[in-house]
């Protein structure tokens, strides 16, 4: 038996396939463009996906025996607006979870409606890239589409919905429309009213390890797959994740390193922190969790050492700037190439080098690229530790755990162990077990991580470097308030 793991990522969509013993037998990726129709804005076509996604499946297929397939489950980047008119077709594109553009709306929504009411209604506070405040933007500035809207859903729900005909979205995904509250697990009707939505253009709400149903004749022809194949609800890609890393139980933590940066920390119980400034979600069998999220991660290596040095070679460029690179007069890096997420919820914050010389050398300053993105990962796991979370240890994946420099960086930033799970191929990997439990397969999401999750080493913090980066983060971490009135003028 096979189970089909899909990861709708923001670069690309990986596909995975995956047997019942929790074995990867083939990968296929398909990349796709991102648009960046002004500065700040990100939007992605959804039948770019779909022909990723077709594509994608006929390769990983290939040599199969198709009749082995037994479900698909998906993981998808979350907030995403996507928009289908009642001919279920593509309003505009979809507008993404790192899109900028609604800064007047998440201020309207956090000082007019006020932090405390969103937080009691839906759990969370408005941060741009959530989705409330893209609908409120739509309606102003395209008040012609937002007519036509019939059906709102998430990235992985279009595929759901090309997959099954079906409209369905599960918990965890969305708890980031700031449409759900979270703590009762419904839509949120004074959220639906804010926004000018009514409950009957939103998708059904399900557990992610629920069926949504099978394949439709149509997709099972494009996909060239059996029609009764199962199809999960599937998860946000952090959800996800952290399913597939095997972080599901109260007590767990794990760390994504992609485009963005999370930590994901699961809880039996609702709750919030006193500044919202974590995202408090929902997650699986009626499990809930916090996130911070920071919008740039392991982009910000792609971005130097590809955009700004031209380099081909990441891994020279990277080993280049080991760790014994002399600190003394070493620059400070702040991420925020996207603006930022969490803790600051601030549009206008920008990336920056901070304390360059004469003789700040290339290898320095893709080193500091590296903690700077560790030391925005610390500000977020200070918020939880400041509600007296233990954070004792956490799981390790994304893209930007390959580097082993990165990994050793987190694990001394943050001085805590991290475990590094067989496959890093966190969301695909989650959301391929959530098709496992789905198609009745296995009896829980905790027993599937306990039959297949496994590690394959733990990075152990260095108590030498821990004590140099603790000092290093105390000035890093004054920066961005003294930058802050900065990035206001540079937004006006
Ligand atoms: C989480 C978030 C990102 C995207 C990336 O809140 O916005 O992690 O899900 O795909």
């Amino acid at each position: 038996m096979y189970y089909i793991g899909i990861d709708l990522g923001t670069s690309a969509v990986k596909l995975l396939l995956v047997d019942e013993e929790g074995s990867i037998t083939s990968t296929v990726s398909k990349s796709y463009a991102v648009e960046y129709p002004r500065p700040g804005w990100s939007q992605q076509n959804p039948a770019d996906w779909w022909e990723a996604v077709t594509a994608g499946a006929r390769e990983l297929m290939a040599g199969v025996d198709t009749a082995q397939v037994r479900a698909i489950g998906t993981g998808g980047q979350m907030h995403g607006l996507v928009a289908l008119d009642a001919a279920g077709e593509v309003i505009r594109p979809c507008i993404l979870w790192n899109d900028g553009r609604t800064e007047e709306e998440v201020c309207f929504l956090n000082e007019t409606i006020g932090r405390e009411r969103l937080s009691g209604l839906a759990g969370n506070i408005a941060f741009a890239g959530f989705t409330a405040p893209k609908l409120l933007w739509m309606r102003k500035h395209e008040p012609d589409n937002f007519a036509r809207i019939a059906h709102i859903m998430l990235p992985k729900d279009y595929l759901t919905f090309r997959l099954t005909g079906e409209f369905a979205t599960d918990y965890s995904d969305a708890s980031g429309t700031l449409l759900l509250d979270v703590e009762h697990r419904c839509w949120s009707a004074e959220m639906l009213e804010i926004c000018g939505v009514s409950e009957a253009q939103m998708p059904r709400l399900m557990d992610g390890a629920e069926a949504v149903g099978t394949l439709s004749a149509a997709a099972a022809q494009e996909l060239g797959l059996p029609a009764g194949t199962v199809v999960a609800a599937g998860a946000g890609d952090n959800a996800a994740a952290a399913v597939g890393c095997g972080a599901v139980a109260a007590g767990s933590c794990n760390i994504s390193l992609g485009t963005s940066g999370t930590i994901f920390i699961p809880s039996d119980g609702f709750r919030v922190d006193a500044h919202n400034a974590l995202h408090s979600f929902d997650y699986v069998e009626g499990r809930y969790h916090l996130m911070g999220c920071i919008l740039s991660a392991a982009s910000c290596s792609g971005w130097f050492v590809g955009d700004v040095l031209k380099a081909e070679d990441f891994d020279a460029e990277e080993a280049a700037s080991d760790p014994a690179v002399a600190t003394v007069d070493l620059p400070y890096f702040l991420p925020y190439l996207m603006g930022e997420r969490s803790p600051h919820n601030d549009t206008a914050a920008r990336g920056a080098f901070v304390g360059m010389r004469a003789d700040t050398s290339r290898a320095q300053m893709v080193r500091a690229v590296r903690e700077g993105v560790a030391f925005a990962i610390r500000d977020c796991v200070e918020v939880a530790r400041g509600e007296d979370i233990r954070i004792e240890r956490s799981t390790l994946c994304g893209g930007g755990s390959k580097s082993a420099l990165m990994r050793q960086t987190l694990a001394n930033v943050l001085n805590i162990e991290l475990d590094l799970p067989e496959t890093e191929q966190g969301p695909g990997y989650g959301a391929a077990m959530l098709a496992m439990v789905a198609a009745g397969d296995a009896p829980s999401v905790e027993a599937c991580v306990g039959r297949i999750v496994r590690m394959r080493g733990s990075v152990v913090p260095d108590p030498q470097a821990v004590a140099a980066y603790e000092e290093r983060y105390q000035i890093w971490r004054q920066m961005y308030p003294a930058l802050k009135p900065i990035y206001r003028q540079m937004a006006r």
